[in-house]
């Protein structure tokens, strides 16, 4: 006999279980059972007091207290957990066999700080608003201007050995920090939606656009997912990168991240979202007033996914 056995009424786990009725909600009645197991478990193994628990609680609490439409505590908490990435994982694995083969671009997590309707921008165009020396950071948007271009294709995993072909009319919906490691709604000083914009691909299916070479940015720590990276003896850090929602019509839309290789915390991103084929190297542009570096970027969506 097992010592949890003796110490533990191990009949509380199934009593549990068995009472869901048999007009639960089919999805819950699926994963219940193996939740309250792992929960049950959980608690037992690491001998979980009432003074614990109830701090536990009261984490989570504070996570949807702080919770608003400009910060997802409850979804930093999972990040750092790396929660978020596991489950965007097992999501594209579902749905996918293209983007585990590496035949389409790989995902990555949306994260907390995505907005809705960026504005449609014409190829071409920036989305660095109202940069003038009187912003703080002036000199390093200077030096890490950047034209990030590249096409959108399209893969259909029923012909996996046909090369992708360019999609017209895909939305690159992208968005990133300043050099001050704020997204702008986390920044008063920042103009309404600066460092975002939404582009849609011309008919060889390229998109085109200035931004800056993306910077590396603590996650908020002034909340208790901060509080907890502390007392793990964690650093909040998260490699500097770029977000996007790639999209078009009968493809299953890609939310991604691509991260700059000159990063130190490209091996120890806070969130754990940093997939190899996701990272990127700027190469030094010449002759463009508007930007010192170029990044070219393809992303590959997979067709017949439609609604997903
Ligand atoms: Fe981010």
């Amino acid at each position: 006999m097992h010592s949890s056995e003796r110490k533990f009424d191990l009949s509380l786990t199934d009593k549990v279980i068995a009472a869901t009725g048999p007009n639960a909600h089919p999805r819950l009645a699926q994963v219940m059972p193996s939740l309250v197991r792992h929960l049950h478990d959980f608690a037992r193994e690491v001998n979980l007091t009432v003074d614990e628990w109830t701090t536990a609680i009261e984490l989570i609490n504070e996570c949807g207290r702080m919770s608003n439409d400009r910060r997802n505590e409850t979804q930093l908490l999972c990040d750092i957990l790396g929660l978020e990435t596991l489950v965007d994982e097992i999501t594209a694995n579902i749905v996918s066999s293209a983007s585990v083969s590496g035949t389409s671009t790989p995902s990555a997590i949306l994260g907390p700080f995505y907005r809705h309707d960026a504005p449609l921008l014409p190829n071409g165009s920036s989305i660095v608003k109202d940069l003038t020396p009187a912003v703080p950071w002036y000199e390093q948007a200077v030096a890490d201007s950047a034209y990030i271009t590249g096409r959108v294709l399209s893969h259909n995993p029923l012909f996996p050995d046909m090369p992708p072909t360019p999609l017209r009319n895909a939305i690159v919906d992208v968005w990133h920090t300043a050099p001050n490691g704020l997204y702008e709604q986390q920044d008063p000083s920042q103009p309404d939606m600066n460092l975002r914009g939404r582009f849609a691909t011309d008919a060889e299916g390229r998109y085109a656009f200035y931004a800056l070479r993306p910077v590396a940015y603590p996650i908020p720590d002034d909340g208790p997912a901060g509080k907890f990276l502390a007392l793990l003896d964690r650093h909040p850090h998260r490699p500097g990168h770029i977000h996007f929602i790639v999209s078009a019509t009968g493809h299953r839309t890609l939310t991604t991240q691509i991260f700059d290789d000159r990063d130190e915390y490209i091996e120890k991103d806070s969130v754990f979202a940093v997939k190899d084929d996701l990272v990127v190297h700027f190469e030094p542009r010449e002759q463009d007033p508007q930007a010192k570096w170029t990044l070219n970027y393809e992303f590959v969506l997979e067709a017949g996914m439609m609604g997903l």
